[in-house]
């Protein structure tokens, strides 16, 4: 790969800052959705959490949020956002998913927020694992995901299959919903906007499963 992943998402921080969420009904929609799934006692992961925007939205429904991303412009930014904010209960970290502690029983999270992220790990099976062994049991996942089947051959998946962007996978909301199943996860919600891109999938991690 000629680009390196966070490097990229370094130089693309201020400007990913200023510009305007893409679809803001649709990002109302799953904001509302998580929240009403969220308790004041939670502890929340999410990962690739970009400027912070989400986490520090969700950080007055929830006890506490970890909140990661492997760029560390992306960090500075949702740190300066949260002391604006004067938001005290988001620890934003720079860390890759892959390199994130699993936590032991009691400190597992309640759950995981994945957005705009999972189209653009590098092995989308040991994120899932990950996701669920980072989750108590009946944790939630809640993830919205770029799902381009059908368009390999378009300018930034073929941008990213040569290593001139990030990768970025090509998936359909079915092989998602399939992985996840296949990880143990029992899908509980599906929203895909007309004509949007992305796919806000809900999935419960089972009982009985690591
Ligand atoms: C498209 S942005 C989305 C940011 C934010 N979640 C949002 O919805 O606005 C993707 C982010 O994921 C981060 N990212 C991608 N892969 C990652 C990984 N394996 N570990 C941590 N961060 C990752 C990138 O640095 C970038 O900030």
């Amino acid at each position: 790969m000629l680009i390196h992943p966070p490097r990229f998402w370094n130089m693309m921080a201020r400007s990913y800052a200023r510009r305007p969420v893409g679809n803001q009904a649709a990002y109302e929609y799953k904001l509302d959705f998580t929240a009403r799934h969220l308790s004041p006692q939670d502890r929340l992961l999410e990962i690739g959490c970009g400027t912070g925007t989400t986490a520090l939205i969700h950080a007055p429904n929830v006890a506490h949020i970890d909140a990661i991303d492997y760029s560390s412009e992306m960090i500075s930014i949702a740190r300066e956002k949260a002391k604006e904010q004067g938001v005290g209960n988001v620890n934003f970290e720079v860390s890759a998913f892959d390199c994130w502690p699993i936590r032991v029983k009691d400190q597992k999270y309640d759950a995981v927020l994945a957005m705009s992220v999972l189209h653009l790990v590098l092995d989308l099976d040991e994120a899932l694992e990950r996701v669920r062994g980072s989750l108590k049991e009946g944790g939630l996942l809640f993830s919205s995901t770029v799902c381009l089947e059908g368009m390999e051959k378009y300018a930034i998946p073929a941008l990213g299959a040569i290593g001139l962007l990030p990768k970025i996978r090509v998936l359909s909301q079915e092989i998602l919903v399939e992985r996840m199943q296949a990880f143990g996860f029992s899908v509980e919600h599906k929203w895909r906007p007309e004509n949007g891109s992305a796919a806000f999938i809900v999935a419960r991690k089972g009982v009985g499963s690591r």
